[in-house]
């Protein structure tokens, strides 16, 4: 069973393991994607073939921007896999939010809400439970208990949270060792609007598991993609697109921006390489300056 919230990120004396880790945030659903779970060692074999990339390159310290992080556990993984081949990574990793609210519905229920107001978990006197149904419900008649739950705690806390009163404490939805690693930067940035800040800065743009034609339609992925385009720092500088699929393995393709910084080329592919691949290499990235 998957720990509450309280237990994750406020008991002081709590020993995660990287499993315990795991099944928290497998155990939250998230509005857009299937879970805020991202699981252990799910891009081994992408963080390989980047750095064979990178070091090809010969870069020395670089940029690197980890976009739609999750609870962030691959970007540790992959910071460190860098570090230990010997690179220099100054890494940013961003998602849409990471804010959450521990809402004290009742003395007997805690109730997790994320930034968009839903859901992610009660706690019934200690007890964490997924406000979303399983199958397994059907059976052993769990779903009559969290018909309940929402009933009696789901509006209120949505209103408490709202209200942000005393009875609501933010939390960042944040994997502990990334929210205490100090050699990477966290930022809440989403990838549709385009940040200044981040313009020409990076060598190394990894969007894993977020774009994709599931979660959004043509004309937004185009605008994601030329956001992420104009925050690489010129030609050479390295785009990846990549999906996962848990079962049969990665689709993902790696791009490098050409002499005139303004197309991209697959330079790798695994798999069958990114579904965005003709949409990729058909744009034309403006050159930003901070
Ligand atoms: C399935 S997870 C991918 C996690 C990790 N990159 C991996 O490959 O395992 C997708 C993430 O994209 C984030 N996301 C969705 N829309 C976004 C947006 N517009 N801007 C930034 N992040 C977004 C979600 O919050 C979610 O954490």
């Amino acid at each position: 069973m998957a720990l509450t919230a309280t237990k994750f990120f406020l008991d002081e004396d709590r020993q995660l393991t990287a499993e315990d880790e795991e099944e928290f945030f497998r155990s939250l659903k998230v509005r857009n994607t299937n879970s805020k779970q991202t699981r252990l060692g799910r891009l081994d074999a992408l963080n390989d073939a980047a750095i064979a990339l990178i070091q090809i390159k010969k870069w020395g310290a670089f940029n690197a921007l980890d976009i739609g992080i999750s609870s962030g556990v691959t970007t540790i993984e992959f910071n460190e896999r860098l570090k230990a081949a010997g690179l220099f990574p100054s890494m940013t990793a961003t998602d849409l939010s990471f804010t959450a609210f521990l809402v004290d519905a009742a003395p007997e229920c805690r109730v997790l809400v994320d930034a968009s107001g839903d859901i992610l978990q009660f706690d019934l006197l200690g007890q964490a439970i997924r406000p979303w149904r399983r199958r397994l419900d059907f059976l052993n008649g769990m779903l009559f208990v969290k018909a309940g739950l929402h009933k009696l705690y789901a509006d209120k806390a949505k209103r408490m949270r709202a209200d942000c009163g005393d009875t609501a404490r933010q939390i960042r939805l944040l994997n502990p060792r990334l929210a205490a690693a100090r050699d990477i930067t966290i930022l809440e940035d989403d990838i549709l609007k385009p940040n200044a800040s981040f313009h020409g800065k990076f060598q190394f743009v990894r969007a894993a598991n977020i774009l994709n034609r599931e979660y959004f339609d043509r004309e937004t992925i185009t605008g994601a993609l030329l956001n992420l385009g104009s925050y690489l720092c010129g030609p050479g500088a390295m785009l990846l697109v990549g999906r996962t699929n848990d079962s049969r393995g990665h689709d993902a393709s790696f791009y490098e921006l050409d002499e005139r910084g303004a197309r991209f080329n697959e330079i790798n592919r695994i798999g069958r390489g990114s579904e965005l691949d003709d949409l990729i290499r058909s744009l034309t990235i403006q050159a930003r300056q901070q």
